[in-house]
Order: structure tokens, then sequence, then C-alpha cells
């Protein structure tokens, strides 16, 4: 596939993330609630984790912002049900590797999260990817 086609499937995944979000909406009988901005825009996140036997069973996402801020939050949310604490951790390290363009571990199936790399190209952009992340990563730490 060349790198146009890619980048237009690419685009084309982070709209249908955007326009049709997994996970939206909020837990009843969530194990902890994160609310974070993005610093530079205002934009905010509300995460809903419910968290049983060391495990994401489920996750909700509300809030507002760009089409990549809430397209990453769909996936983040799509990827990490199902898995361990430790995995989801692993998956944001990984993100934020690929977010600042540097080396990460190609070994971990990241889903649809790949058609965010292209977002490394612009800085300004990043915080937007990585607000829901964040927001998962402060809730487990916080809530475990
Ligand atoms: Fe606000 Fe992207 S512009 S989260």
């Amino acid at each position: 596939m060349s790198f146009n086609n890619l980048d237009q499937l690419y685009r084309q995944v982070i709209m249908d993330h955007y326009k049709n979000p997994r996970n939206k909406g909020t837990l009843e009988d969530g194990s902890f609630t994160v609310d974070m901005n993005n610093p530079t825009c205002g934009d905010r996140i509300h995460l809903n984790l419910k968290v049983e036997d060391g495990k994401v069973t489920d996750a909700k996402f509300d809030g507002e912002g760009c089409s990549i801020s809430m397209a990453s939050a769909s996936m983040m949310t799509q990827i990490i049900i199902g898995k361990d604490i430790e995995t989801a951790m692993r998956l944001s390290e990984v993100f934020s590797n690929m977010m600042q363009g540097k080396e990460y571990d190609e070994d971990i199936d990241l889903g649809d999260i790949e058609a965010l790399q292209g977002v490394a190209k612009f800085p300004a952009r990043i915080k937007c990817a990585t607000l829901a992340w964040k927001a998962m990563e402060k809730g487990v730490k916080e809530g475990n």
C-alpha cells in the first residue's frame, strides 16, 4: 500500500472513531473516574473505568474535544477493555513513545491506535491524542 493510501486509510479510521465513538457515556458502577483538561485548548475528558481483579472490565468516556482527542479516547477505551492493568499501562507507554517519535515495541497489538501515528508529525496535536491516555494513567495510578 502506498503512503498516500495508508494515510487515507488512517484518516478514515480516525474519522470513524470520531463520528461513531466506541464506549461513549458514563458507567453507573465504575471503579474510578478521572477528569482531565488539555491545558493548551481547555478541552476536557471525563473517563470512567471499571477494574476488577486487576483487569479493566469496562470503560466509558465523555467530553468535548477535537476529532483527534475524541477518536483517541474511543480507540483507547476499545483496546484496554479486557486487558490487565499492566498491559493497559504498557500500551500507554508504547503510545506515548509513538507520539514522541521514539522507537516503540512493535510486538504489541495496537489495533486502531496505529492510525494515530501520523499525529507525531504535528507537535501541537500530540496533547490532543494523549489526553485520554493521560487520564487513564492517572486513574489507574490513583485508583490502585
Ligand atoms: Fe482541544 Fe484537540 S484541540 S483536544
